[in-house]
């Protein structure tokens, strides 16, 4: 398979799309990066790597984040987890608060905003910096790249950011946070201003498509189970109330952020990372999704 022919090709066919969508504005310093951009890279379990466009360019990974930090706290909490967080689809937005109620503080999943604040609680209870622990963390899974957080998003975040306030307050009220929902929100808002490209995306999240273990560092990162069941919950819930239509087009486990990054892994062959800011209306890069599906077309491949 020519990787970077079809890279190439998706490159180009997917310039029509990049000025659709609209650049998430929620979070204003988000708003301010131009939707033309546009990058892919490609890196397989034997370390080829391919990649296009803007793939070196770094961006904010925002959601992205949610799967490192739950591969960390899988890791502290076991099958324990699963008392505090569901493991179904929303087919409600990310932010929503309404589940909660009924569902009594148990996020569906921990991919949409509630339920990674649950796996921040965890994290910030094992460790004494809850921030360092996750730049530690995606660190080790890197070849000696320092990543750091693009502290002005972070900052931008937390001044606006009162659904996830109010989301962590709510969470607190059924018992289901140990931390203060101060503490808990600014950490997650940390975490989602994570800067990284495409490239370091494929390197740090290669571990789900080799059964747990690093191809780059040859270390393990979670249990061969683990790695499935993240592959899984990326599959059912990694984007939000379109995973079913994601799943249709795409076929691949996948997730994304509001930075416009989708990650999207081929157990046993490969991760691919693609970049594009305007989003859709479920706050998926619609030009990234858009050349996942063309990739998935093109290639062939998908785990079905
Ligand atoms: O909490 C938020 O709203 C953002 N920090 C992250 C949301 C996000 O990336 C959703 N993904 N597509």
């Amino acid at each position: 398979m020519n990787y970077q022919e079809i890279l190439e090709e998706i490159s180009e066919e997917v310039q029509p799309y990049l000025s659709e969508g609209e650049v998430a504005s929620y979070i204003p310093q988000l708003s301010k990066i131009p939707k033309n951009r546009f990058g892919m890279a490609l890196q397989t379990i034997d370390r080829e790597l391919f990649y296009v466009g803007d793939a070196k360019e770094r961006f904010s990974i925002q959601s992205i984040s949610k799967l490192l930090t739950l591969t960390m706290a899988m890791d502290i909490e076991g099958e324990k987890i699963w008392t505090r967080i569901g493991r179904e689809p929303s087919g409600n937005s990310f932010n929503s608060l309404v589940q909660l109620e009924y569902e009594h503080g148990i996020p569906r999943n921990p991919f949409i905003n509630a339920g990674a604040l649950v796996v921040t609680d965890i994290i910030l209870s094992k460790f004494q910096n809850a921030k360092e622990s996750v730049l530690s963390f995606i660190d080790s899974l890197l070849l000696g790249e320092k990543i750091e957080f693009d502290l002005d998003v972070a900052h931008s975040e937390k001044s606006h950011g009162h659904r996830n306030f109010a989301l962590a307050h709510f969470i607190k009220s059924f018992n289901n946070l140990d931390n203060e929902p101060s503490d808990v929100a600014d950490a997650y808002f940390h975490h989602c201003s994570t800067s990284m490209n495409c490239i370091q995306l494929t390197s740090a999240c290669l571990f789900l498509a080799n059964r747990g273990v690093s191809p780059l560092t040859g270390k393990t990162i979670s249990t061969p189970n683990n790695a499935k069941h993240l592959n899984s919950l990326m599959l059912t819930s990694g984007t939000y109330d379109t995973a079913g239509d994601f799943a249709y087009r795409v076929g691949l486990p996948s997730k994304s952020g509001v930075g416009g990054g989708i990650v999207a892994v081929m157990p046993e062959k490969f991760c691919v990372c693609v970049w594009s800011p305007g989003l859709n209306k479920s706050g998926n890069s619609l030009a990234g999704t858009k050349a996942l599906e063309l990739f998935a077309v093109k290639t062939g491949i998908s785990i079905f």
